[in-house]
């Protein structure tokens, strides 16, 4: 089976033909127009010119896809909902006169299962184990999603593909972990790009303990519900900073360093270890990170580091994360990937 793909729910223009191939989900074609350069100056994506921007380029980009290929495909999947209803609807419509004019069925698809299934972009199912629970992480979400082969008791699923019932199990209660990354680096140097910003200049710091922030943990309830905050962590470093401005302190370049290498630490401690709990709640045979901050090489050495030593049930835990950096941000083949898997 073979699908063409199209996603335009946020800043990129992502078009892609997908096909499965002995099971593996094979990216045979992956074009984008990224709006990055257009937004960045504004600080932040600005839906009106994030619509009419997806109007200009996606015509020239199906053109690149190219009307052969199209002709080929079984059906088109496009992502419907959630997030810029004028920036969707241009995908959307897009889709509904190829579906019309190419006389191929039209699949409706949910971003967030998309980037939970960005996971298997290039792989199998079968390279799943299941429980399996995942962080979906980014600049608007901070959640966890449980999935399984078994219903849950007394709990209705967020979501339902072939098999799985996927359960939301987590989420914040305010700032995604991605927009304090946006924030705090905005805070430290102002221009794009924020969240990769601050892990480039993290690595270069060697610990600085004057730094310090507090980890912010919300109290486990007994509901198997993991709850995280991350507005605190914003505020401790402005905090700091302006402490360290009245104390008329010049910060240097280094000490710029150390505090992102804190924050970031700080930050993800908070991931790890709520994600490792949540696995041991479910018992999962395996855990999983995707969407943008599923990019953050720190937090994969952790998860790595974690999986060696944590066994849940006596079995070893595994780890999955996106092949590939490109499948963490928004991109047609995660929504062709769940099309195919809606088959
Ligand atoms: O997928 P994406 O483009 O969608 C959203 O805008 O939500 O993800 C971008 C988010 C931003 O908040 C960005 O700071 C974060 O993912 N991000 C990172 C890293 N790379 C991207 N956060 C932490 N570390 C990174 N290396
Ligand atoms: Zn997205």
């Amino acid at each position: 089976m073979k699908t063409l793909a199209i996603e335009t729910s946020c800043d990129d223009t992502s078009l892609g033909i997908i096909s499965q191939q002995e099971g593996v989900f094979t990216v045979e074609k992956l074009i984008a127009y990224s709006q990055i350069k257009e937004h960045n100056q504004y600080g932040g994506v600005l839906p009106e010119i994030a619509s009419r921007l997806h109007s200009e380029k996606i015509v020239a980009l199906l053109q690149k896809i190219g009307r052969k290929e199209i002709e080929d495909v079984d059906f088109i999947s496009v992502t419907a909902e959630p997030w810029l209803p004028w920036s969707l609807i241009v995908g959307k419509s897009a889709a509904t006169l190829l579906s019309a004019y190419f006389q191929k069925p039209l699949k409706n698809i949910h971003h967030i299962l998309g980037h939970m299934f960005s996971l298997l972009i290039e792989r199998k199912k079968s390279d799943l184990s299941f429980p399996l629970v995942v962080l979906t992480a980014s600049g608007g979400h901070n959640d966890l999603y449980l999935m399984q082969t078994e219903p849950l008791e007394e709990r209705i699923p967020t979501f339902r593909l072939q098999d799985l019932f996927i359960y939301k199990i987590g989420y914040t209660l305010d700032d995604a972990s991605g927009e304090s990354f946006d924030k705090v680096s905005k805070m430290l140097w102002g221009p794009y790009p924020w969240g990769p910003r601050i892990s480039e200049q993290a690595s270069k710091s060697q610990w600085n303990e004057q730094f310090a922030f507090k980890r912010i943990f919300l109290p486990l309830k007994d509901d198997g519900l993991f709850e995280f905050s991350f507005s605190g962590m914003k505020s401790q470093v402005s905090i700091l900073l302006e402490k360290l401005h009245k104390e008329g302190k010049e910060l240097t370049e280094t000490d710029i360093q150390d505090i992102a290498y804190e924050f970031q630490e700080a930050t993800i401690e908070t991931l790890w270890k709520r994600l490792l709990k949540a696995a041991q709640w479910y018992g999962a045979k395996m855990i999983g990170m995707a969407w943008g901050v599923s990019a953050n090489e720190r937090l994969i050495q952790y998860l790595q580091t974690a999986i060696a030593w944590k066994k849940i049930d006596d079995e070893p835990l595994q780890l999955i994360y996106p092949k590939k950096k490109l499948y963490s941000t928004d991109n047609a083949a995660m929504i062709g990937v769940v099309g195919l898997m809606s088959e």
